[in-house]
């Protein structure tokens, strides 16, 4: 029998003696807890749920989503997180209609199975046991359903860890087995509402890899063969001082598990439904799931994954589209983050030399061409018309590329690429572009484009006339393109200045709608206005939580400028480095969470968008902070934007040089890693409270060499810590930042982490080894008095 006592919103289970009178009372029931076993001739039904032991997990009939279908699965209990975090799923494509009158029942003769509405098995284990009497299904605390005998528990005749659906838990083996030559395989859910078997699936192979196929049969992925400590192709899935991934292989099988030394640590890797293999990490501190990492990296690497036709936004954020003249072949699939059904024809192809093309630039053509030895553009064109099953053609240096079929894996690029025609029925192209041999055609358009322009550009001009305060807005993609006049209205004549750098001021500024925007004044731009406007429209497709987001721009001659969202709490450095104490010194826990977060922007920046942008101006001026304290990185792009004058004032600048790399002084070419030294040198600044160099009587000091040489000689962490703290501070997040910061301004950017893996170090997932105190900062010691921050 089982008592249940509900405290807040903490569950106290006490567990008493008899098992074998386990009954599942109103009182129980209504706690959604019994206890962790079920014995032969019991069964568990619609509202009621069995908890291991620990509490971590929970068996149950679920219902995903607003699906009208229902699952017996095993999920996280809702210690952790708020949505339940679904791990295993017995009936995955075997759903029950009515909840209420099924069951899971334990037969006497050791069979488990799932009893529908009309008490037929809709899923069973096909096991049996003579040994009814002690039979029991037990949830262990590793997450693990099993059913065996109680007198002899170390048989076990059926277990969901030999039936593991899309997620990987510790203690799990991804098996394969040698002697009937299967693999276990980890199937994606079909879309976010459905658990039944999606196309992705990862399954360790039996050369000792991992690897994920599309279909079953595609393969697209591969972790590389373990080779002793782990997987050459990720580095993410070695041992460390955490956790240990261990592979086994004997005659008859091998596998692969992982565990965590801190059995309290809640992990999962799961087969995602963008085909992407993602860990997960519960972070105790902020009560979330914490994603680690994903291979592959991005959703656009992932085979079919906007399905036939689709295209794989490859410039901004991994999104699925349909092709011109195609529409989604199951907007419902879609919208459930399932687009792998991919797109199919508005209008169905005529089959004749009628139908047409539509051209699309800076493509990553689909996989599967067939070549075709045709000496023009014109010939390859006519010999994809000549074949109906012909979808589409590239005609470039290399020759005339023609696809049948349907077309997977397109993939839109911001530049290079290829020139992909694609055929549609004629009465599709009218509504879109043609393409440029059909000069006629296309000098009508152009003709019929710039007569639009001029009825715009007049109606903009009789507009501004008549002295309206609205604004004349044009939008390019994303950005808004406004008016110098606009601009000078909205910062009242730009009388209000946040703040100026070498590359011009920052002015405040109020839009009719009265939202507040801030608006950087470029100063030294030599580019043309053609390339201002590309540099500035790929910014302004850059999203992340922990950027400062481009919400337009102006360019008219000389003037440029730059509009941002406005940032309440001003820049990192204003709180860090207070000339007054009208401020309150930042607590720890927010200092921790913007170092967190500007880490998380920097690695999006250098790893996860299209454009891997090196930001080369990481300083607390450039940290900017929202109302809630999250930190927006500011001025990325600029680099690109500004070009050559942008480095001749870097390195020249007082109050940057602090923050620069070795290399950008000794001239070798800059990467990332650059970032992450400036990087490196403000999470110092974040732990003291105040510049790095600091004259102090006549002699300049060092707070980086400083704090190391103390920590390495064994002082407490805290005493590094800024003094307005008073040691409050959490020693471990401290101990993290500081070995991370230690690590990143190592002197051989080789020896410095990646913007992820510094994430991951705060996060506490990836251990960093006690540093070694940097080198160059003893160079810099010598250092000319320009390495100062004013
Ligand atoms: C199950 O729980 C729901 C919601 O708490 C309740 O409405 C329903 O009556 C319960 N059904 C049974 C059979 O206990
Ligand atoms: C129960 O499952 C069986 C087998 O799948 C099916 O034939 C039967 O229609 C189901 N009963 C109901 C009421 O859905
Ligand atoms: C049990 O047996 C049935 C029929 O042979 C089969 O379809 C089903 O997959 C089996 N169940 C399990 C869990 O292996
Ligand atoms: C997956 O493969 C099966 C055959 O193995 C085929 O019938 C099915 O159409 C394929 N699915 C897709 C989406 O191509
Ligand atoms: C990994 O850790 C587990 C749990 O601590 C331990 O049982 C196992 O032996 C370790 N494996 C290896 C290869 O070190
Ligand atoms: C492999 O399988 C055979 C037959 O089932 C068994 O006797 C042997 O012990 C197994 N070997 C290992 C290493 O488990
Ligand atoms: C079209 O091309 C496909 C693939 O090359 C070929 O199998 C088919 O026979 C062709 N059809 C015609 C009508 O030429
Ligand atoms: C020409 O197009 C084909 C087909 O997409 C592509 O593989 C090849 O790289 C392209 N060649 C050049 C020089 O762009």
């Amino acid at each position: 029998m089982s008592l249940c006592v509900e405290m807040g919103d903490k569950l106290l289970f006490f567990f008493f003696l008899s098992p074998l009178l386990l009954i599942f009372s109103s009182k129980a029931l209504h706690c959604s807890a019994a206890a962790d076993t079920i014995s032969a001739g019991q069964s568990l039904t619609a509202n009621q749920t069995i908890v291991s032991k620990g509490g971590d997990f929970e068996l149950g009939f679920f219902t995903p989503g607003k699906s009208l279908k229902h699952y017996l699965g095993i999920w996280y209990t809702k210690t952790y997180g708020q949505s339940r975090t679904v791990i295993w799923v017995a009936n995955r494509d075997q759903p029950i209609i009515d909840l209420f009158s099924s069951e899971l029942k334990l037969l006497e003769n050791g069979n488990l199975v799932i009893l529908n509405e009309s008490k037929v098995s809709i899923w069973s284990t096909n096991t049996t046991s003579t040994a009814s009497d002690s039979l029991e299904l037990i949830l262990g605390d590793d997450g693990n359903l099993v059913l065996r005998d109680r007198l002899n528990p170390s048989v076990i005749i059926w277990q969901s860890f030999d039936h593991l659906t899309d997620t990987w838990i510790p203690g799990a083996k991804l098996k394969y087995d040698k002697r009937t030559k299967r693999a276990l395989k980890l199937i994606s859910w079909k879309n976010s509402e459905d658990p039944s078997p999606g196309l992705f699936s990862l399954e360790l192979t039996s050369d000792s890899a991992f690897v994920i196929m599309w279909n079953g049969s595609r393969q697209y992925w591969t972790s590389g063969i373990w080779d002793g400590q782990g997987f050459s192709l990720v580095p993410e899935m070695k041992s460390r001082t955490t956790f240990n991934y261990s592979f086994i292989s004997n005659e008859n099988e091998s596998y692969i598990t992982y565990h965590f030394y801190d059995k309290t640590r809640r992990s999962r890797i799961k087969v995602d439904l963008s085909g992407q293999i993602k860990h997960f990490l519960w972070l105790e501190v902020t009560k979330e799931w914490n994603q680690v990492w994903s291979k592959p990296i991005k959703p656009c690497d992932v085979y079919g994954y906007c399905g036939p036709f689709g295209r794989c936004n490859n410039v901004e954020d991994s999104s699925c589209q349909c092709l011109q003249g195609f529409k989604e072949q199951s907007l419902e699939d879609w919208n459930l983050d399932d687009p792998s059904g991919g797109c199919v024809r508005k209008t169905p192809l005529q089959c004749q030399a009628k139908d047409n093309f539509i051209q699309m630039l800076n493509m990553k053509s689909p996989v599967n061409s067939m070549p075709f030895a045709v000496d023009s553009s014109a010939n390859c064109k006519s010999a994809c018309l000549n074949n109906c099953s012909c979808n589409a053609y590239v005609y470039n240096s290399t020759g005339c590329s023609l696809w049948y079929g349907d077309l997977l894996n397109i993939q839109q690029l911001d530049n290079g690429g290829d020139e992909l025609f694609v055929r549609v029925a004629p009465s599709e192209v009218s509504s879109s572009k043609k393409e440029s041999i059909h000069r006629p055609v296309t000098v009508c358009a152009i003709a019929g484009t710039l007569a639009l322009l001029g009825l715009v550009l007049v109606a903009i001009w009789i507009w501004g006339r008549r002295g309206s305060v609205e604004m004349s807005i044009a939008v390019e993609g994303s950005l808004v393109a406004f008016t110098y006049k606009d601009l000078k209205i909205a910062s009242k004549n730009f009388s209000e200045i946040l703040g100026s750098g070498a590359f011009g001021s920052v002015f405040k500024g109020v839009l009719p709608d009265s939202t507040l925007i801030a608006m950087k004044k470029l100063e030294g731009i030599t580019q043309g206005e053609k390339q201002f406007r590309a540099e500035v429209s790929t910014i302004g497709t850059i999203h992340h939580v922990n950027l400062v987001r481009l919400r337009g721009f102006c360019s008219e001659g000389n003037k440029r400028l730059l509009v941002y969202d406005y940032m309440e709490n001003r820049s990192l450095n204003s709180h860090l480095f207070r000339k007054d104490d009208s401020k309150a010194a930042l607590d720890w826990k927010t200092r921790y969470n913007i170092a967190l977060g500007t880490a998380r922007g920097l690695a999006y920046l250098h790893e996860e968008c299209r454009y891997c942008i090196i930001h080369c101006d990481i300083k607390p001026e450039n940290i900017l902070l929202d109302a809630d304290f999250v930190p927006k990185v500011a001025d990325f792009g600029l680099a690109k934007l500004l070009g050559r004058e942008f480095s001749r004032v870097l390195t020249t600048m007082r109050g940057t040089r602090g923050y620069l790399a070795p290399e950008w002084i000794s001239g070798v070419a800059v990467t990332a890693k650059a970032d992450v030294y400036s990087y490196g040198m403000m999470l110092f600044e974040i732990i003291s409270g105040r510049r790095n160099s600091q004259l102090e009587d006549g002699k300049i000091e060092y707070f980086p060499t400083w704090a190391a040489t103390k920590v390495a000689s064994g002082e407490n962490v805290l005493s590094i810590l800024d003094k307005q703290l008073e040691g409050n501070a959490d020693a471990e997040e401290l101990t993290r930042t500081f070995r991370a910061a230690c690590w990143c301004i190592q002197d051989d950017e080789a020896h410095r982490p990646t913007m992820g893996q510094v994430v991951q170090i705060l996060e506490g997932f990836l251990e960093a080894r006690p540093p070694p105190i940097p080198r160059s900062l003893q160079l810099i010691m010598e250092g000319e008095e320009t390495y100062i921050s004013s």
